[in-house]
């Protein structure tokens, strides 16, 4: 284990099987709708890869990168696009792959902007859900686990950028972030 982890959370092992399970139910859904898997970087990069690969069926891949900016620590809810899509989602069936919802502003802003542009359908899968912090009243169509309002890292998720290539996710100890 990382020196700077307290404890493991959700193991390598639970992880992969977890992403196999929603594989299966994203499959059953999406055959034969060469859906466009929306990869929401950075955190949501490993989840993505494993995921559709998982999938096996015929998909396509495109990335976004955006940033939310406001007061403090906490998020407005503005969010800022830093990459926008190459594909264009008119008409597709969208699945947005996310590895975490936090507050949900991020998840709500992007769904409205695909609906915005005539998406055919918006769904979407995140393998992380902390419901205590939410500021929206987002559900996800599909999570991998429901957890508990810690500060927690790997498996794409970072703190100052650190931690993502960690292949599970654990909890940052607390020295590392109070200061
Ligand atoms: C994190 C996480 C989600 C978002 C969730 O991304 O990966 O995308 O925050 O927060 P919300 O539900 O409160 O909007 P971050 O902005 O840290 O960027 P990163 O993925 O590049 O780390
Ligand atoms: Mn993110
Ligand atoms: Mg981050």
């Amino acid at each position: 284990m990382h020196q700077d982890i307290e404890e493991i959370l959700i193991t390598k092992e639970e992880i992969q099987e977890r992403v196999k399970k929603l594989a299966d139910e994203l499959r059953e859904e999406y055959t034969n709708l060469q859906p466009l898997c929306i990869c929401v970087l950075k955190g949501a990069v490993p989840f993505m890869a494993d995921l559709t690969r998982a999938m096996d069926i015929s998909l396509e891949m495109d990335f976004m990168a955006v940033s939310s900016y406001g007061a403090s620590t906490q998020s407005s809810g503005v969010v800022r696009i830093i990459k926008d899509l190459e594909a264009s989602v008119e008409g597709r069936h969208v699945l947005i792959v996310e590895d975490i919802i936090d507050s949900g502003l991020t998840l709500s802003y992007l769904i409205d902007l695909l609906k915005a542009r005539n998406a055919k359908s918006v769904k979407v899968v995140t393998l992380l859900d902390k419901p205590e912090r939410r500021k929206t009243n987002l559900s996800p169509d599909y999570f991998g686990f429901s957890i508990p309002n810690k500060f927690i890292v790997g498996y794409g998720m970072d703190y100052a950028e650190k931690y993502r290539n960690l292949p599970y996710i654990g909890v940052l100890k607390e020295e590392l972030y109070r200061s």
